[in-house]
C-alpha cells in the first residue's frame, strides 16, 4: 500500500489533493459548516427547489406510499407510478416524443452514448465537455474528436473532413457549461448537424429550469426546435432532486430501455426522488417568479464582481467562475473566503484544464440581497490575492 500513499503524496505536492466539507444544514442562500453559517456560493440547486414546500411534500408522500428504495431495477419490478409520471412530464416539458430516467446524470450519459454509437461511428465533442460525457465517449469504442470550446467553425471543419467515413456521427455539447458558465452556439451547431446528417446530443444539466423564457433550457434560449435532438439532463441541479434523463425521439428512448447497461443493470431511482422531480417540473412551469428572482440575483452578483474588475470566466448565468490559474493559490483563496464566511469552492484540474484553476461561484434564487452583499464584501477584501 506504500505506492498508494506515494500517489496521495504526489497529489499533495501538486496542490491537487481533494477533500470535502461536511454540511450540517442549508437554509436559503446560507450553509452551516463547522458550526458557522456562511453564504452558500457553491450550490447547483439554482431555483431552491430542493427545499420547496411542494417538492418536499411530494417526496414525503411518495416516501410514505412506496418506501425509501425502489427495491429492483426498472425492468424488474422497480418502476413505480412516480417514474412513469416523471417521464411523461419530462417529455412534455422538453417537447420531445419520449423520455427515460436514469438513477444519475452520469449514468444517463454513459447509457445514451454507448447505446447509440459504437466502433463504426464518430463522436465529436466540445473540448470542455463534462467528465461523464468524456467517459461515455471512451466507453462507446467509437472514434472521438474534440473541437475547441464553443468553436462552431472548427466543428464544421471536422464534419467536412470526416463525415463520410462513418456510419453515424454524434455531436455532443453541454448547453450551459458547468465550470465555465457559458453557452454552446446551438443555432450554428444544430444547423451543422442538419447539414452533415449528424445527430446532436445536448447535455443540459445546468440549463434546464434556468435558461429560456419558460425554463425549458438551452434550446429554448437559443430558439432551436428540439425536434430530433437528444436532450440529456439531470434532475439534480435546478430540479432539486437526483437522477438523469434523456428526452428525445421515441426510437432512441426505446432502444436505451432495451440496451443501455447503466439503465438496465442498476436499481431504479427511489420513487420519492422521482416524485420530487416531477413536482419540481410543475413548480418550474407554474411559478416563473422563482426563475426571475434567480436572474435578478445573477445580475446583482455579476455587477458587484465586475466593479472589482475580477477576471470572470463568464458573467451571464448563475455560474460565475473567477479565474485564478494556479492550483495552490486557488485553494488558498477558497480557504480565505471560507474563513471570512463565504463558501465558494476552488476548482482544479482535471475538472478544468491545467493552469485554469478557478473559484466557481454559483447564484441561486434563494440568496437575499444581504447574502450577496456580504459575500461581495468578502471578495473585495480578498481581491488583492486574486489579482496577484
Ligand atoms: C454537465 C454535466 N453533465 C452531467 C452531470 C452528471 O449529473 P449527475 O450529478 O446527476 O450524475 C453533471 C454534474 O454532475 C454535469 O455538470
Amino acid at each position: 500500500m506504500n505506492e498508494l500513499q506515494n500517489e496521495l503524496d504526489e497529489l499533495d505536492r501538486q496542490g491537487l489533493r481533494r477533500f470535502w466539507r461536511c454540511v450540517e444544514a442549508v437554509d436559503g442562500g446560507r450553509i452551516l459548516i463547522d458550526g458557522q453559517w456562511r453564504v452558500h456560493m457553491a450550490s447547483n440547486n439554482y431555483l431552491g427547489l430542493a427545499a420547496h414546500p411542494r417538492v418536499v411534500a411530494a417526496a414525503r408522500e411518495a416516501l410514505e406510499q412506496y418506501g425509501a428504495g425502489a427495491g429492483s431495477a426498472r425492468l424488474i419490478g422497480g418502476t413505480f407510478p412516480p417514474h412513469e409520471q416523471l417521464e411523461e412530464e419530462l417529455a412534455r416539458f422538453k417537447q420531445a416524443e419520449a423520455a427515460i430516467v436514469f438513477p444519475t446524470g452520469y449514468m444517463a450519459n454513459l447509457g445514451i452514448i454507448t447505446t447509440l454509437t459504437g466502433p463504426e461511428d464518430l463522436l465529436i465533442g466540445d473540448r470542455l465537455n463534462h467528465a461523464s460525457l468524456i467517459d461515455a465517449c471512451r466507453l462507446s469504442r467509437a472514434s472521438f474528436r474534440v473541437y475547441p470550446h464553443l468553436d462552431a467553425e472548427k466543428l464544421n471543419d471536422l464534419l467536412k473532413q470526416r463525415r463520410a467515413k462513418y456510419r453515424r456521427v454524434l455531436i455532443i455539447a453541454e448547453g450551459l457549461f458547468s465550470m465555465d458558465g457559458d453557452c454552446s452556439p446551438l443555432k450554428e451547431i444544430s444547423e451543422l448537424a442538419r447539414q452533415y446528417d449528424a445527430w446532436l446530443m445536448i447535455d443540459d444539466a445546468h440549463g434546464t429550469g434556468v435558461l429560456g423564457k419558460t425554463g425549458r433550457g438551452s434550446l429554448e434560449a437559443a430558439g432551436v426546435s428540439p425536434d430530433g435532438i437528444l436532450q440529456m439532463g439531470t434532475l439534480s441541479k435546478a430540479i432539486g432532486s437526483v437522477g438523469g434523463y434523456l428526452a428525445g425521439p421515441k426510437a432512441a428512448v426505446e432502444l436505451i430501455k432495451n440496451k443501455a447497461r447503466s439503465f438496465i443493470f442498476t436499481t431504479a431511482l427511489p420513487p420519492a426522488c422521482a416524485a420530487a422531480a416531477h413536482e419540481a417540473l410543475r413548480v418550474i412551469q407554474q411559478e416563473p417568479a422563482i426563475r426571475e428572482q434567480l436572474w435578478n440575483n445573477v445580475r446583482h452578483w455579476t455587477q458587484g464582481l465586475k466593479k472589482m474588475e475580477l477576471p470572470l470566466v463568464s458573467d451571464n448565468s448563475p455560474i460565475v467562475p473567477v479565474q485564478v490559474g494556479d492550483n495552490r493559490l486557488t485553494m488558498e483563496i477558497a480557504q480565505s473566503l471560507f474563513e471570512q464566511g463565504v463558501y465558494a469552492p476552488g476548482i482544479r484540474p482535471p475538472t478544468v484544464p491545467e493552469g485554469q484553476a478557478r473559484i466557481r461561484t454559483s447564484v441561486t434564487a434563494l440568496h437575499t440581497p444581504d447574502d450577496l452583499d456580504n459575500a461581495l464584501k468578502v471578495f473585495e477584501k480578498t481581491i488583492g490575492v486574486i489579482h496577484r
